[in-house]
């Protein structure tokens, strides 16, 4: 049954392209960005839909202020962690998101990281601006027959394999659901985790942050890992234990590690500060779907799928 969506509200931040859709197909739009959560759940009341990027925390609460009137939230962008599923499911309210419209800039993030860990780009440029030149501090190693344990191979795992591979890295991987064939097609070598963490030259990682993938990378698993393995956490916060891995570039089992995202965002604990202020780390602020091409993508996925929601095939008007 069509759903009969006539306002949105635009609650973070997306792409014009996204309310230019949804208009021409007669759909409402108002844009109020980052509202505080009273606001919101005022506001939802007058709202058959909502439209949320990372900022803006659809709640139980908010849920149940809609309940009623919001028919559906939609998320540009590839989880829906910041949606409570499970509140919307109780209240009727349909979930959707963008899958796969920022799957290749985030796969592209995770290379230049995994390429800044190998060569000190971003600690030698910073010490030109202070007017240094310090050609030895900064050497650095080759990606060229080193080994990538991606863990996750699903839509970015794979992508990140395959531009990694075609750099002469070998390419290990796990995935309790990819097949072997599937693995091989992007020139993944899938192994168990305990046959991966011995080879791993440098691990990334691209699963959902799930109750079985929280510290995936601990204290434990970098043990039985090699001596000066580098950690990259491009998926979510809470995959990668930030604790294990300031304590493992202390002790120089871990020679460095790149993270876009974090337990909390922004960062406030102390140990995440620790992380991202050592010297043998590069952090960035989730930046992984911050291009002009994905937000352009993950806003047009997401008005597509209103306008189907409400029975229609979208039109495009240039
Ligand atoms: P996807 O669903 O296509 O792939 C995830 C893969 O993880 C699946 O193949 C799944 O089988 C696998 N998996 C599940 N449990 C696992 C486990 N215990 N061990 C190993 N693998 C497991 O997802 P995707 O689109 O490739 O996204 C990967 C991650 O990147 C997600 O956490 C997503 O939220 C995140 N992401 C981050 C950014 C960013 O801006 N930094 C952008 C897009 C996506
Ligand atoms: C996503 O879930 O799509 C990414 O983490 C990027 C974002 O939050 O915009």
């Amino acid at each position: 049954m069509p759903l009969n969506i006539k306002k949105v509200l635009v609650c973070d931040a997306v792409d014009k392209s996204c309310v230019e859709l949804l208009e021409q197909h007669g759909i409402n739009v108002t844009y109020k960005l980052k509202l505080p959560v009273e606001e919101l759940c005022q506001e939802v009341k007058s709202f058959d839909a909502a439209i949320v990027r990372s900022d803006t925390k659809i709640t139980a609460e908010v849920l149940a202020a809609g309940s009623g009137s919001l028919k559906v939230v939609g998320r540009a962008g590839a989880g829906v962690d910041n949606i409570d599923v499970p509140a919307a499911t109780a209240h009727n309210v349909v979930v959707l998101n963008t899958p796969g419209g920022n799957s290749i800039s985030a796969c592209e993030l995770t290379c230049i990281l995994i390429g800044s860990l190998a060569r000190p780009v971003v600690p030698a440029g910073q010490s030109m601006k202070e007017g240094r030149w310090d050609r030895k501090l900064y050497a650095g190693t080759e990606l060229y027959g080193k080994t990538l344990a991606v863990l996750g191979l699903g839509r970015i795992g794979r992508e990140v394999a395959i531009r990694m591979k075609t750099w002469g890295m070998r390419i290990i991987g796990y995935d309790p659901i990819t097949t072997e064939a599937e693995a091989k097609a992007a020139g993944i070598e899938k192994m168990t985790l305990e046959e991966i963490w011995p080879l791993a030259d440098y691990i990334t990682v691209h699963t959902p942050l799930i109750p079985a993938t929280r510290n995936l990378i601990s204290t434990e698993t970098l043990a039985k890992c090699k001596q000066g393995v580098k950690v990259v956490n491009v998926a979510r916060g809470g995959i990668v234990d930030e604790q294990a891995v300031l304590d493992g570039l202390e002790s120089g089992k871990v020679a460095g590690a790149a993270f876009d995202v974090y337990p909390e965002e922004p960062p406030k604990s102390a140990v995440t500060k620790a992380l991202i202020a050592h010297p043998k780390v590069v952090a960035t602020p989730h930046l992984g779907a911050s291009t002009s091409e994905a937000q352009v993508r993950v806003a047009v996925e997401v008005a597509e799928q209103f306008i189907a929601l409400n029975g229609t095939s979208p039109k495009y008007t240039t």
